[in-house]
């Protein structure tokens, strides 16, 4: 969607995936504090976003959307003013039929009056869910909010929750500044797998503008392995899926926090080329041993090696199987590892890998020392 937002995937923080239903406004607060003060903010992690159980079960008497009088009684104003105040962006949810998922009121014909009190909150971010939507096509209920939040003259980010309906890749460019491209996430590794086979498929709709959602992360949450929690922010991370932490980051590990601040594997997710990577082998001889690749700005790749086997697996590669040169050298980053590989690289390159984990790399074109005589 072409509103001036989400040149790059969104980042941030989302209330679902570990809270549920579970909300109030301290732990908005403590949230947005905890961001500051793991240093996830300055890495850009800067929506800070409620999800659904915020409002009132019922209306206003004005037919308006009212906040939970017990979990939000300062109201949703205040929250906004506080997380900005905090330099960060606050994020709010509705649903694109009669009601949300968890039963409180939904936007479909409210449109024009809810965004104008979104945006009178001070609202930075729309999440819109696509629970009881009368079986109306999602080609339909999704324009009128963008055309409501557009005619807010807020600067509302738009993102799509409308679980992979109709193939929103084909038609939701034009709608939002994201789209779900599956059902919800779990966190468990086959979920998170099956997630990443799918969203892969819509990868060259993805760009500046428009992201394939593949949901928020599940990081930190217990129910996948350290190396599959790696697994799973590097193919976010080189599938420019929006960064949307959804643990408590209030009482983070220090490998989930490990994981989450890896700057190098963010700036991948938020290179200003915005392509999105997709699996390059994994079928026929490689099985479960997956090389996935994407274009950086600079004449730079991004390779994963991702190892879905139950053991551990060395993944080598031709480089021309992922679109590089094969009789050129080239200088290789290790994302995880933070240090560049001591011998350039020419004609193939591989590693061992861990069962489940994956080996993150950038591949740059090696500066020749006989160029400089
Ligand atoms: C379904 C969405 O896909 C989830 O991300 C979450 O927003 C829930 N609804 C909330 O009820």
């Amino acid at each position: 969607l072409n509103n001036g937002l989400a040149l790059t995937p969104q980042m941030g923080w989302n209330s679902w995936n570990f809270f549920a239903c579970n909300i109030n406004e301290t732990l908005i607060h403590e949230t947005a504090d905890a961001l500051v003060s793991t240093g996830l903010a300055e890495l850009g992690y800067n929506y800070v976003n409620i999800d659904d159980c915020w409002s009132y079960v019922k209306r206003g008497n004005k037919e308006q959307l009212l906040p939970d009088p017990k979990s939000f009684p300062s109201g949703i104003k205040a929250i906004a003013d506080y997380v900005h105040g905090k330099d960060l962006k606050l994020g709010i949810y509705s649903d694109a039929g009669k009601f949300t998922c968890q039963v409180r009121p939904g936007s479909l014909y409210h449109e024009n009056d809810d965004a104008a009190l979104f945006a009178s909150w001070g609202v930075d971010y729309l999440k819109y869910d696509n629970c009881y939507n009368l079986g109306i096509k999602p080609q339909k209920r999704y324009p009128p909010m963008r055309d409501a939040l557009n005619s807010t003259g807020r600067q509302i980010f738009y993102s799509l929750c409308e679980w992979g309906e109709d193939d929103p890749a084909l038609w939701a460019g034009k709608v939002g500044n994201s789209w779900r491209t599956t059902d919800d996430i779990t966190d468990t590794w086959k979920s998170m797998t099956d997630i990443a086979d799918k969203n892969n498929k819509w990868a060259s709709y993805a760009g500046p503008g428009g992201w394939n959602d593949p949901d928020m992360l599940e990081v930190g949450n217990g129910g996948m392995t350290f190396a599959e929690y790696r697994s799973h922010f590097s193919i976010w991370a080189i599938m420019k899926a929006p960064l949307l932490i959804g643990c408590d980051v209030r009482n983070m590990s220090s490998e989930t926090l490990e994981i989450l601040s890896n700057k190098e594997v963010i700036q991948v997710n938020q290179d200003p080329l915005g392509v999105q990577g997709r699996r390059i082998l994994g079928e026929g001889k490689y099985g479960c041993r997956e090389v996935w690749a994407g274009p950086l700005s600079g004449n730079r790749l991004a390779v994963a090696l991702w190892n879905r086997c139950s053991e551990t697996a060395n993944i080598t590669l031709k480089l021309p199987a992922v679109g590089l040169d094969g009789s050129a050298s080239y200088s290789v980053r290790d994302l995880w590892k933070h240090e560049t590989l001591s011998e350039n690289v020419v004609g193939t390159f591989g590693a061992q890998v861990d069962m489940h984990d994956t080996k993150m790399y950038i591949f740059s074109p090696a500066v020749s020392a006989v160029a400089s005589i």
